[in-house]
């Protein structure tokens, strides 16, 4: 069983369920259903979904599944995000990809994914990413109606540096929870861009995604993923033939700040695998031999 983590003043599982990819899946209402209860079963209760999933259609197939089963709602927490303006069928008045970061724009985008998600209260909403025209002020405005209305329990951000986190916290007199970020054996960086650190400092457990490369660990050809493959199956035949995922998931499980990593299987048997990462303890040289599988170079 997957266990809960506590992200600032929110609970949510350890490992979470996304569901970018879920209209690829072309699974039938009853089926997401059944894979929704698949999650939930091995403790998986919280779902990461965002306004732009699907070209704007995830939202909707997920609370459409919901709707077959209302009271799952109190077992889960729901995740989403806005932010991003896509160009698509389904907004016809955007002419160019941009970001909206405006409180107009926040509390009708949560708004309709109340709508879409069938349910009337979001556990998280996040800021999908750094808008350059990001005003603080009416950002944290729009949190604080939202969070008054109580559609909004608690508020983070995605892919936002440190200093572009602190900006927005500073506004705020309620805490950000998490940001959620790219990291994982194929994408080192927030190790030493002050990312992790961050969130370390802040004792925030940052979210992790694609954290198995969006899936090119197991199929990339590439130099620095073949090398990455080989350690990651070394370690693993220490771990009891431990599989790839596994490994890799229990490699960013090993972090100090409590990183927590969406998956994005629609495989109930891949997220059964990528559970058994919570069973697993690398030592600091495994941990070391992966990052250097990585880097593609022994650290200094
Ligand atoms: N905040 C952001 O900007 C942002 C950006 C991207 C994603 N996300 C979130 O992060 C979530 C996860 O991202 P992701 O989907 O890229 O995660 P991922 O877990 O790195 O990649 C998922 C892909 O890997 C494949 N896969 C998983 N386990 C496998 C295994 N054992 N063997 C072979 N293939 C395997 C999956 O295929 P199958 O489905 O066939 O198993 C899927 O295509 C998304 O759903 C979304 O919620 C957030």
């Amino acid at each position: 069983m997957v266990a809960r983590i506590q992200v600032g003043t929110m609970q949510m599982s350890r490992l979470v369920a996304g569901v970018w990819r879920l209209m690829e899946w072309q699974m039938s209402k009853d089926a997401l259903l059944d894979w929704i209860h698949a999650c939930l079963d091995l403790g998986l209760t919280t779902f990461d979904n965002a306004d732009i999933y699907g070209g704007y259609r995830c939202e909707a197939a997920f609370g459409e599944a919901l709707a077959l089963q209302p009271a799952l709602r109190g077992t889960m927490e729901i995740v989403t995000k806005c932010g991003i303006a896509l160009l698509s069928d389904q907004r016809p008045q955007h002419f160019v990809k941009h970001y909206n970061t405006s409180r107009a724009h926040i509390v009708a985008a949560a708004e309709n994914s109340l709508r879409q998600m069938r349910t009337d209260y979001i556990d998280l909403l996040l800021i999908h990413r750094p808008d350059p025209l990001l005003n603080a002020d009416e950002t944290a405005a729009a949190f604080v109606e939202l969070k008054q209305a109580g559609k909004v329990l608690h508020f983070g951000v995605s892919n936002f540096t440190p200093s572009q986190f602190d900006l927005l916290q500073a506004r705020l007199d309620f805490p950000l929870v998490t940001n959620q970020i790219e990291f994982s054996v194929l994408h080192l960086q927030p190790l030493h861009d002050g990312t992790l650190d961050h969130s370390q400092r802040l004792r925030l457990p940052p979210m992790a995604w694609s954290p198995l490369g969006g899936g090119s660990l197991f199929t990339g050809q590439d130099a620095q993923t073949q090398r990455v493959r080989a350690a990651l199956e070394q370690v693993g035949r220490a771990h009891g033939g431990a599989a790839l995922d596994t490994v890799a998931l229990a490699w960013l499980l090993a972090h100090p700040a409590h990183v927590v990593p969406v998956l994005g299987s629609g495989k109930v048997e891949r997220l059964r695998g990528a559970a058994a990462a919570e069973q697993i303890q690398l030592d600091r040289q495994q941990w070391f031999s992966i990052w250097q599988a990585s880097a593609g170079h022994e650290v200094p």
